[in-house]
């Protein structure tokens, strides 16, 4: 195929006529396409049941999803309950102060074991409601109602001996683990038994943030949004500035759009920065809490902002981040989880509270903002007439890298892209499109070949 047989003029893409086209990379060629030719993501990836049921097999039970904050697993006996890909995992830290991860399944009958808002148990063990078969936090089958510490009268306890049943050992029952990491004040996990280190799909982040000590974080307040929206088109909205001045007349104020400069390395995410972040309006701003006193040059007067692949909105200021995890719950749906986080350092503060407050008011004006016009996009490209539009590139390179990201993942391809040639470019300045493209894709080889 040549790049100029591609129907970019028009911004089409084929239509779909089975799900398993999904899966083809013949279907994705006009996103393929570099950057400055490309055409936007096939519509139906945000509307259609079947992309919607093969996305969450491909992408998400096969990367590492956020499942929560490293301050809420910080003790034994705490849990977190979260849903990847249709399945509830269990997410807390053991005895010996060990992170563990499992899913909240019942290994006797598979009755769900912890509920979704369940954030510590008691006597450090996982007990089901059904039968009561329990469990310790490293996953171990303490045993069937008869075992030491059961709750079961003397004289029943022979009704509940599991002794005559034949070839069972409790050590085959313990709970089925997933894979569970940290980066900063994130914990992850991965459903994939096979998956690749933590470490890949951040790539060179951690490094980049190095001065922030975020794995010393804690919350400070937390709120829900369910957007009508698919999470791609909420991510897609949070990595590109193009549409500040219109949807954001107050953030434009405090970060402006010439400050912008995109920061992006090898890893699996989508970054930029403002420098310098301005002083608050009276609509508010990312000032007022003290920042932390360890961070020196570009970090102590910037915003730092990644998209981290598949669905985490990561917002660092130095007195405070934003996060947004956005999950999918069907085809055009998301539940937003946002947490406001800060080092215990900047909350020293005599004012520290009104100052939460005002970031808690100046974050939800941005977040708000942000769904209503993401809402508006669902709308429309739930459309079938709508077969797909074109990236203003110096601006939307980011949603063209992550297009890329879902296509391989869709088509079963695993890399991780690498960085952008050149650190710290100026978007709004206009520079050539041989810079821009940073998919991985090997673009004018792959497509034009
Ligand atoms: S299903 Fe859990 S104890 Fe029976
Ligand atoms: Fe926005």
């Amino acid at each position: 195929m040549r790049l100029d047989r591609l129907d970019t003029r028009t911004g089409v893409n084929p239509r779909i006529s089975s799900p398993e086209e999904y899966t083809r990379e013949e279907t994705y060629r006009n996103t393929r396409a570099p950057v400055d030719f490309a055409v936007t993501l096939l519509p139906e990836a945000y509307s259609d049941p079947d992309f919607h049921s093969i996305e969450r097999e491909r992408v998400f039970a096969g990367s590492w999803i956020v499942a929560g904050c490293a301050s809420e697993v910080r003790d034994p006996g705490q849990v977190l309950v979260t849903e990847v890909a249709g399945r509830s995992v269990i997410v807390t830290r053991d005895r010996e102060g060990e992170l563990r991860a499992f899913h909240n399944v019942c290994r006797h009958r598979a009755a769900k074991l912890l509920d979704d808002d369940c954030r510590s148990v008691r006597n450090n063990r996982i007990r089901c409601p059904y039968h009561s078969w329990t469990y310790d936090l490293a996953g171990k089958c303490l045993g069937t109602p008869l075992f030491e510490g059961s709750d079961i009268p003397e004289d029943q306890q022979g009704v509940f001996d599991m002794g005559g049943v034949r070839g069972f050992d409790k050590a085959d029952y313990g709970l089925m683990p997933v894979s569970v990491d940290t980066w900063g004040f994130l914990v992850f996990v991965n459903l994939d038994p096979e998956a690749a280190p933590l470490t890949g799909q951040l790539g060179d982040l951690p490094e980049r943030f190095s001065g922030y000590r975020l794995d010393e974080w804690e919350i400070l307040r937390e709120r829900g949004y369910e957007p009508k929206a698919d999470y791609k088109l909420i991510g897609e909205n949070f990595m590109e500035y193009y549409h500040l001045p219109w949807v954001h007349p107050e953030l434009v104020k405090v970060s402006r759009i010439e400050d912008h400069y995109r920061s992006q390395g090898p890893g699996m995410y989508m970054g930029f920065r403002t420098t310098p972040i301005l002083q608050n309006t009276g609509a508010g701003g990312f000032l007022g809490l003290p920042p932390l006193s360890t961070l020196s040059g570009e970090d102590a007067v910037s915003g730092r902002f990644v998209w981290l692949f598949p669905n985490v909105a990561i917002n660092i200021l130095p007195s405070h981040a934003f996060i947004i995890v956005a999950n999918p719950e069907g085809p055009g749906r998301s539940a937003e989880r946002t947490v406001l986080l800060a080092h215990p350092e900047c909350m020293d503060h005599p004012d520290a509270e009104d100052e939460i407050e005002q970031l808690v008011t100046f974050w939800d004006l941005v977040n708000v903002q942000d769904i209503e016009i993401v809402e508006r996009v669902q709308e429309g490209i739930s459309n079938p007439t709508y077969r797909g539009g074109r990236m203003c590139y110096r601006f939307e390179e980011p949603l063209h890298r992550f297009q890329n990201m879902i296509i391989d993942r869709m088509v079963g391809i695993d890399r991780v892209p690498p960085g952008d040639d050149e650190e710290g470019t100026q978007m709004f300045a206009r520079h050539s499109s041989g810079s821009t493209d940073s998919t991985g894709v090997q673009g004018g080889g792959r497509i034009g070949g």
